[in-house]
């Protein structure tokens, strides 16, 4: 059942590596991806965030210069307040504006923004687009975004100016800057930790495993008491190791059992011969009489048939457990076969005063069984009957069909079996009472015997009992069934 322990180590740890090894893969790659993607979409809504930021605060500039053009022009100190000293009062985010008349020659110029910016190429640039912002290198390199729209002067408008603004966005290119670089780091991190924690995440998976499989090695037909402890174990390995546990509660019962009945077969068939020895050697030890000798032959015959029925039953036993045991079918009235019983019984129920009858079915009850099979298990339940009911009681022998079963049923008004040996009482060599059965030659083999005939017939026997009522034991079996 279990592989050899030391069978095929390499072939085993090399498929336990293989497992930890695909946790640990899939592990790491869902977690890097998960990483990916999350950070990957934040960058993104980062820098869309700082772009629409940056085209707000153009858009916003652009718009109050335009208010001020339409409907103050004249107003030339609020302007130049806007054009020439707001930008100047900022630390952070320096913008430049220019406004140009309607022939393109400067007006106001932000202070600075020459030595910025190249202002030709930001005209050319523009004029393309205007309204809508587009980057554009400074001087020294500083990135900057622009925009520009024509400003109507005036209402009614007497002629229409151009503004002109740009923002230095380094701030914002360093702040990416500084998120891609904090981005690689940590996934060079995790590139690094999410497979050293995967492959510890899939070894605490497989533990219970190799602990069952561990112990699984240990167990030997002399150390069947070894249980797998499935505390802390997940519900699906605890039930794996509970049915685990099962089956080596099934074992260690069977093989309690067998050793058992090795020990009472020993035991069984040492009695009869140390008999025969003892008689043999206190027969031997002087000169005898014709008469004398004659018992110890009697007596020894009598161990021998003993000995020799308690061989029969067992071999009987043995071979029936073999699956190449054949069963000699034929059409069996139950009516018929119960009376042949009782005939058989008769004498001897009667000898112990106890009324033995067959109860007559109503209609024939047939099927397909081996005869003298069946006519031995009856007979020991008859035996048993009679042998465990006292003077005065009655012993009844009946058949029924109901359905597709046929019943058979010994009833006795004997001492009945007590409840804790009731089930015990188809085990090979169980006797209620040895000491009792052993003088009047039980060996407690009889109800195994019934059991394994019912078994290789497709069919059952149970029993039911009250200490002191009697007891009745119930043959079923299926009368389509041919085994
Ligand atoms: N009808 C019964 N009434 C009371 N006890 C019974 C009855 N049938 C069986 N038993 C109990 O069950 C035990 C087992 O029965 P079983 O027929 O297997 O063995 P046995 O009669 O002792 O020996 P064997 O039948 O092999 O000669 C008996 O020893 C007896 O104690
Ligand atoms: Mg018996």
């Amino acid at each position: 059942m279990f592989s050899k322990p030391n069978g095929s180590p390499p072939a085993a740890a090399r498929q336990r590596r293989t497992l930890a090894f695909r946790l640990t893969a899939a592990y790491t790659f869902a977690g890097l991806l998960l990483l990916l993607l999350g950070t990957v979409s934040l960058y993104l809504v980062l820098r869309a965030e700082l772009e629409r930021s940056t085209q707000l605060f153009l858009d916003d500039k652009l718009h109050v210069l335009r208010t001020m053009l339409r409907e103050r022009p004249n107003d030339e100190d609020g302007l130049r307040e806007e054009i020439e000293l707001e930008s100047a009062a900022r630390r952070y985010q320096q913008f430049y504006i220019r406004l140009l008349d309607d022939r393109g020659a400067p007006i106001l110029t932000t202070p600075g923004m020459a030595e910025q910016l190249d202002l030709a190429g930001l005209a050319n640039r523009t004029r393309s687009r205007p309204g809508r912002s587009i980057s554009m290198a400074g001087k020294n390199g500083r990135p900057f975004r622009i925009a520009s729209a024509p400003a109507e002067v005036g209402t009614p408008p007497a002629h229409s100016d151009t503004i002109e603004i740009a923002i230095d966005i380094s701030q914002e290119e360093e702040l990416l800057a500084r998120y891609r670089l904090w981005f690689w780091a940590i996934l060079s991190i995790t590139s690094v930790l999410f497979p050293l924690a995967g492959y510890r995440i899939a070894r605490h998976g497989i533990r219970p495993v190799e602990q069952i499989a561990a112990t699984a090695r240990r167990i030997t037909s002399t150390n069947l008491r070894e249980r797998i402890g499935a505390e802390g174990y997940p519900s699906e390995l605890a039930s794996l190791a509970g049915t685990f546990n099962e089956m080596l509660d099934r074992l260690e019962e069977s093989f309690e059992r067998i050793s058992r009945f090795s020990a009472d077969i020993a035991h069984d068939l040492r009695t009869p011969v140390n008999n025969i020895r003892g008689e043999a050697e206190v027969a031997l030890a002087r000169a005898r009489t014709v008469d004398e000798y004659r018992d110890v032959l009697e007596s020894s015959l009598e161990e021998t048939v003993r000995l020799s029925e308690l061989i029969g039953d067992l071999l009987f036993l043995a071979r029936a457990e073999s699956p190449l045991t054949e069963l000699r079918l034929e059409k069996v009235d139950a009516g018929e076969l119960l009376t042949t019983v009782r005939d058989y019984y008769e004498a001897s129920a009667a000898d112990a005063g106890i009324s033995l009858t067959a109860v007559e079915p109503a209609r024939a009850v047939t099927a397909s069984l081996d005869r003298s099979l069946m006519l031995r298990a009856v007979s020991n339940l008859v035996s048993n009957a009679i042998a465990h009911t006292p003077e005065g009681g009655s012993v009844i022998l009946a058949a029924t069909a109901t359905g597709p079963e046929m019943r058979i049923e010994v009833r006795d008004t004997g001492s009945g079996i007590p409840a804790e040996a009731l089930p015990r009482v188809f085990d090979r060599f169980f006797r209620v009472d040895p000491s009792r059965s052993q003088n009047s030659g039980g060996t407690g083999l009889g109800l195994a015997i019934v059991q394994s005939i019912m078994t290789l017939h497709g069919g059952s026997a149970e029993i039911s009992s009250r200490a002191g009522q009697g007891t009745t034991v119930t043959l079923r079996i299926h009368t389509a069934a041919k085994r």
